[in-house]
């Protein structure tokens, strides 16, 4: 379980994110919205370790993961995709796999887990870089190197290096940004798939409702930095707070003719 505890983070005098508290469930997905400029991204470099708060914690299963670095997080668990710096490029799609799959391993060794033994066992990482490679549906890719795959086979690789690192959360900031029409549905399914295991916490930045009315199990808001509504899907979306402030709609205006048509998007149009 993930949880923030009054985030905050000041850039001089702008509070960016400002005192956010929410637990995060395993077996969910939660989207965050907001305006740009609310303080969405902030609140994952916090989480994730990029940037450093100027107060509050960061909770992993109970323990303050606060004072640790990105890559300390992201071996207790925190996955940022697409922020992923170990994707080699003049390798294949299995050996960078096979690579993240061994070095999980070697790393729980370190920690004395004693699955050393076990998984120095070649025969045993090939065939979990099967599953996960299977898990993306890129086994037909697998021989291919990085360097030449499109842009979208680049990002399914990274969640694919995710989840050979034994990531619990999964952090998505706007993760069809930039793609082709083609790309953005195989992205989205992928997360889509991974919705299906209990074990994993999914996080999801997206301006899209279409995407959010679809995949998330719950909604949270932020604005100005501050958490301003949290819920089900379908409330959060007709709350007063996000029809006013994000889709221009004002209530007292809602059956009139006068009233602007709700936008599909909650950043103006931006996509
Ligand atoms: N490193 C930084 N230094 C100073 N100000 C920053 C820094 N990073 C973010 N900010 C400011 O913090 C605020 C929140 O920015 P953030 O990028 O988190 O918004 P966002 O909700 O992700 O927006 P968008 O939807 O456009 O991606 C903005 O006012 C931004 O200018
Ligand atoms: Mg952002």
């Amino acid at each position: 379980m993930l949880q923030t505890k009054d985030l905050t983070i000041r850039f001089g005098g702008h509070v960016a994110v400002n005192a956010v508290s929410c637990v995060f469930a395993p077996g969910t997905l939660t989207a965050i919205v907001g305006p740009n400029g609310a303080g969405k991204t902030t609140y994952f470099n916090l989480i994730s370790g990029q940037l450093k708060a100027s107060g509050g914690s960061v909770m992993l299963d109970g323990h303050d993961i606060s004072s640790l670095g990105v890559s300390a997080r992201t071996r207790a668990g925190l996955g940022r995709a697409f922020q992923l710096t170990n994707l080699f490029p003049n390798l294949s799609v299995f050996e960078n796999v096979r690579l993240a799959v061994q070095a999980t391993r070697r790393g729980k060794h370190r920690r004395g887990l004693n699955l050393w033994s076990i998984w120095s066992d070649h025969g045993a990482l090939v065939q979990r870089t099967d599953e996960i490679l299977a898990t993306v549906a890129m086994q037909d890719k697998q021989d291919a190197v990085v360097a030449s795959l499109p842009h979208g086979d680049q990002r399914k690789l990274e969640v694919a290096l995710l989840i050979a690192l034994e990531s619990r959360v999964f952090m998505f900031d706007e993760p069809t940004a930039g793609m082709s029409v083609d790309e953005a549905p195989v992205i989205l399914n992928l997360i889509r798939s991974l919705k299906n295991d209990p074990t994993k916490t999914i996080l999801l930045v997206e301006h899209k409702m279409d995407v959010v009315r679809e995949l998330a199990d719950r909604i949270i808001v932020l604005h100005n930095g501050a958490l301003v509504a949290d819920g089900d899907p379908a409330e959060v979306i007709a709350s007063p707070v996000v029809q006013q402030a994000y889709l221009g709609v004002n209530p007292e205006d809602a059956d009139s003719d006068a009233a602007p048509a709700a936008a599909p998007v909650l950043n103006g149009g931006r996509t």
